[in-house]
C-alpha cells in the first residue's frame, strides 16, 4: 500500500482531538501522489465532511475556476487541508486541534515532496509563515531548500468580496512562472531571480 493511502487510512481512524466525535467522514486530501504543486487550505467545511474530499462546495468550485485559469486541473495537483475533518458550525480550527494533526500534513509532503506549496489562508500560511499577516505577504513566494512558499488568501474568503477576489486571481497567474522557475532554479537561486520572485 503507498504512503499517502496509509495516511489516509490513519486519519480515518484518529481520534487524537474531539473533533473525531462530531465529524461524519474524514478529509485526508486528493490528487496526485507526484504532484509539483501542492494547496493546502484550513480545514474541511459541510460539504467536505459529507464526501471525505477536499474543497468540494462552493470555495472548492471556485478554486477549480482559479487552477483552470492557469491551465491545472486537480488530476495534476494535490490539495489537502491544515486539519482533516471539519469543526462544527465550520468555526476556525483551535490550536490543539491544529497541534494534533499536524503530523499528518508533514507525512503528506514528506511523502508527495511537493516543489511548490501554495498555502490557503491564514491557517495554512501560519505553518510555514508563523507570525505574519496575510495581507502584508500574499502573493509573495518564500523559497526555502528547494521548495518555493506561496501565501495567498483563501478561495472561501475571496469568493464574496470583489477586493480580494481579484488579489487571489492575481496571485494566480504567478504560479506558471513559479512552477517555470522550479525548472531552472539552482539549490541557492542568484540575486536576479531572487528579486524577480520577490523573495523575501
Ligand atoms: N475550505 C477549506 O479550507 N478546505 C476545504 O476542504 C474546503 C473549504
Amino acid at each position: 500500500m503507498d504512503e499517502l493511502t496509509q495516511i489516509a487510512q490513519a486519519i480515518a481512524v484518529c481520534t487524537a482531538c474531539p473533533l473525531a466525535r462530531t465529524r461524519h467522514k474524514t478529509v485526508p486530501g486528493s490528487g496526485s501522489p507526484t504532484a509539483r504543486i501542492m494547496f493546502i487550505g484550513e480545514a474541511p467545511g459541510y460539504h467536505e465532511d459529507q464526501q471525505g474530499k477536499p474543497f468540494v462546495g462552493p470555495a472548492g468550485q471556485f478554486l477549480d475556476e482559479l487552477l483552470r485559469s492557469i491551465g491545472l486541473t486537480r488530476d495534476e495537483v494535490f490539495i489537502a487541508n491544515v486539519i482533516k475533518c471539519r469543526p462544527p458550525n465550520n468555526r476556525d480550527p483551535l490550536p490543539g486541534e491544529i497541534a494534533a494533526c499536524a503530523h499528518f500534513l508533514d507525512r503528506q509532503i514528506a511523502a508527495i515532496r511537493p516543489r511548490l506549496i501554495v498555502t490557503l489562508g491564514r491557517y495554512s500560511m501560519a505553518k510555514f509563515f508563523p507570525g505574519e499577516s496575510i495581507s502584508r505577504i500574499h502573493g509573495r513566494p518564500r523559497r526555502q531548500g528547494g521548495v518555493i512558499y506561496y501565501p495567498v488568501y483563501h478561495p472561501a474568503a475571496a469568493l464574496h468580496q470583489p477586493a480580494l477576489r481579484r488579489m487571489i486571481e492575481e496571485d494566480f497567474k504567478k504560479i506558471p512562472e513559479l512552477l517555470a522557475s522550479l525548472d531552472t532554479m539552482a539549490e541557492e537561486p542568484p540575486a536576479e531571480t531572487a528579486t524577480q520572485l520577490q523573495l523575501f
